[in-house]
């Protein structure tokens, strides 16, 4: 059985996912150089880290295409992508876990002000603020799939009041209202024209003043300058953020040295190569057995 491993990584990169890989999936046989035809004929399954446009045309026997990223924003947006072969995002509890660190992490920063303090170190002040406890803070998660639950789920078990937002489900709440409760916002959506720019001047005039916001998912769901102009007028306090339009972030933009940004680069939950090698063989497995494959993604619905 042949696979193809396409992705935009360095050698060393490569190398780790082809060694895990070939470890967790004896009896496949690993393609990354398509230049010989035959090979070519022969893919079954593609598994891919966001590959160039173009890169699964000429495939005529392919039946899966795995993503190793859990969005999966960018591999849609290749117009080229064949038609009619199921896509699979990469669900991977490693990847789950690295999430909810870099979550607790932020709200935790936020709520007891550690951001503020590592001014004030460097600033060579000693002052205390008023503690608040975690029941007085209301986190927002945008996005109730397998990472914003588990977010949810580890900041409940912190004592904070959690609500949560999605695009189905009888009793969504309103957005408005969640969000004039609020005083942090997780953002763990997917990327699609139903949420590019969600985070706007509008949105964020509907958060208490001096709220919070984190986006740990796609750049583009933020207008920059909206963000900007909200933590210039004091009616956002802090941003952190994971995700950029354009990545790496250039380095005229102003958020590399904004006081009030703490920046990560896009390092919130990196896919685990050890653990997702054996996501990956479960997959191809279920494939084998013909039992439905897991996490697929609906294109209409792009996520
Ligand atoms: P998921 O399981 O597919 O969950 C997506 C959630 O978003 C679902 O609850 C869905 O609602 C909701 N949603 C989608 N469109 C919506 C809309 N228009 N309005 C309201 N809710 C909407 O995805 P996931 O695995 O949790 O991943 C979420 C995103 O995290 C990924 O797409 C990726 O962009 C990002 N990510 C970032 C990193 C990083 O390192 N920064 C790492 C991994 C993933 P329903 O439940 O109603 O369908
Ligand atoms: C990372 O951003 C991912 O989507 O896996």
């Amino acid at each position: 059985m042949h696979a193809l491993l396409t992705g935009q990584w360095n050698a060393d990169e490569a190398h780790r996912w082809r060694t895990a890989l070939q470890q967790a999936c004896p009896g496949w046989q690993w393609h990354e150089d398509l230049t010989d035809a035959a090979a070519a004929q022969a893919i079954e399954v593609a598994v891919v880290a966001n590959p160039p446009p173009g890169r699964l045309l000429g495939l005529p026997r392919l039946r899966l295409i795995q993503s190793l990223w859990a969005g999966v924003d960018r591999l849609l947006a290749d117009a080229s992508l064949p038609a009619g072969v199921p896509i699979a995002r990469m669900v991977d509890p490693a990847m789950t876990q690295a999430m909810v660190q870099t979550a607790l992490w932020a709200a935790l920063s936020l709520h007891r002000g550690y951001f503020a303090y590592q001014d004030r170190q460097r600033a060579g002040q000693w002052q205390v603020h008023r503690q608040r406890r975690a029941d007085e803070v209301q986190v927002l998660v945008l996005g109730a799939g397998v990472l914003g639950s588990a977010v949810a789920k580890a900041l409940s078990q912190q004592g904070y009041v959690v609500c949560s937002w999605r695009l189905q489900g009888a009793a969504a709440p309103d957005l408005p209202v969640l969000l004039g409760q609020s005083q942090i916002v997780i953002n763990l959506l997917p990327l699609t024209p139903a949420t590019r720019g969600l985070l706007n001047a509008a949105f964020f005039a509907q958060l208490p003043r001096a709220a919070s916001i984190v986006n740990l998912a796609r750049g583009a769901h933020v207008v920059d300058e909206d963000l900007l102009a909200a933590l210039a007028s004091g009616q956002l306090r802090h941003a952190v953020l994971d995700v950029f339009h354009t990545e790496p972030l250039p380095p005229e933009h102003p958020f590399w040295r904004h006081r009030q940004v703490t920046m990560l680069p896009h390092a919130a939950a990196l896919t685990d190569e050890r653990s997702a090698a054996q996501v990956v063989a479960a997959q191809l497995a279920r494939l084998q057995r013909a039992e439905p494959v897991q996490h697929l993604v609906l294109r209409d619905r792009g996520y």
